[in-house]
């Protein structure tokens, strides 16, 4: 091969070009994530940048300094640290990330009691980052305190390393909507520093749905037609859905645990029993959730 790195992208015959493997891993990993096109969008192409990247240095073309961190916003239960964890799995697939781990963190993982405590605790934390992405949640948490609070600190020595370890791990500091916007306003330098700024809006009820069927069949179980349809119908009819989900998380759950119930009311049981949600099952599952939330 004269020495050079050849691109390998797989052709069906030699006029017509069809995708990279690393294209296809890119589009899989997201296959999951329901609606959040713009998001999706966003870290598609954040992915395909680091790769080509990677093979212009092969090729010994000139490259960029690449910096692959990021800040999510967005209400509760919208995405963002299984965005987050995709993006970790993904990265280290296209051997972008040596590890792919997600450190998942908070103020208290960063900020010290005295003196020089928070430098030692948040330089601790990054080297445990290394090779894969340091996830901050509620990361206004940190410019909380005031000026002599040591989260300050902590922000400092987070910044200084997000530049000169750039490369061996990614930052993303994430949190809600409002709060966020204090956030970077609070600490103007700081927003320059992120690739990608990106808003996890709240989720539609379709998406909720879709979320809530791919989580049964994605842990073996089948919706009957009326049990889907009425699952669209309850939810259209609860108030406190608020796009979120985590509640569809939960309220999947229950409805599981009411199918157990009626299940280990029966003699016997097949394989198709074990898998199929009914109607009923719905109805029972959204009731008891319901009444949870009421005496919480
Ligand atoms: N787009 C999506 N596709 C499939 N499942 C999703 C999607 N968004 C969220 N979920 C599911 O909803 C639940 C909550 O999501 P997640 O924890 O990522 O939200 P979050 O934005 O990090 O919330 P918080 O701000 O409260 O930490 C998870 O169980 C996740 O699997
Ligand atoms: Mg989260």
């Amino acid at each position: 091969m004269n020495g050079q790195v050849k691109f390998i992208i797989s052709q069906k015959h030699s006029s017509e070009q069809i995708e990279s493997q690393e294209w296809k891993k890119i589009d899989r990993a997201f296959k999951q994530f329901v609606g959040l096109d713009h998001i999706k969008d966003a870290l598609k192409s954040l992915a395909a940048w680091a790769v080509v990247n990677q093979k212009r240095k092969e090729f010994g073309l000139k490259t960029e300094k690449q910096s692959h961190h990021m800040l999510f916003y967005g209400n509760p239960g919208t995405g963002k640290t299984t965005a987050a964890r995709i993006m970790a799995d993904l990265l280290k697939e296209l051997n972008i990330l040596e590890k792919g781990h997600l450190v998942e963190a908070e103020r208290a993982d960063l900020v010290g009691e005295y003196i020089g405590h928070t430098a030692v605790k948040t330089r601790e934390l990054i080297k445990r980052a290394e090779g894969g992405i340091l996830f901050i949640d509620e990361a206004y948490s940190l410019s909380r305190g005031g000026e002599k609070d040591f989260g300050r600190e902590a922000i400092d020595t987070l910044v200084k390393h997000m530049e000169d370890r750039s490369g061996h791990f990614i930052c993303i500091l994430a949190g809600y909507k409002r709060e966020m916007h204090g956030f970077l306003r609070m600490n103007t330098g700081l927003k320059s520093r992120f690739a990608h700024i990106l808003y996890f809006p709240d989720y539609s009820l379709q998406d909720l749905n879709t979320i809530a069927v791919n989580m049964f069949y994605s842990k073996d179980y089948q919706l009957s037609r009326h049990a889907s349809e009425r699952l669209l119908r309850s939810m259209r009819e609860m108030d406190d859905v608020s796009g979120n989900g985590r509640f569809v998380r939960n309220l999947t759950e229950f409805i599981i645990r009411s199918q157990a119930v009626r299940l280990l009311k029966c003699e016997e049981l097949t394989k198709k029993d074990c898998m199929m949600i009914s109607e009923d099952d719905v109805v029972k599952g959204i009731e008891k959730y319901k009444k949870e939330k009421q005496d919480q």
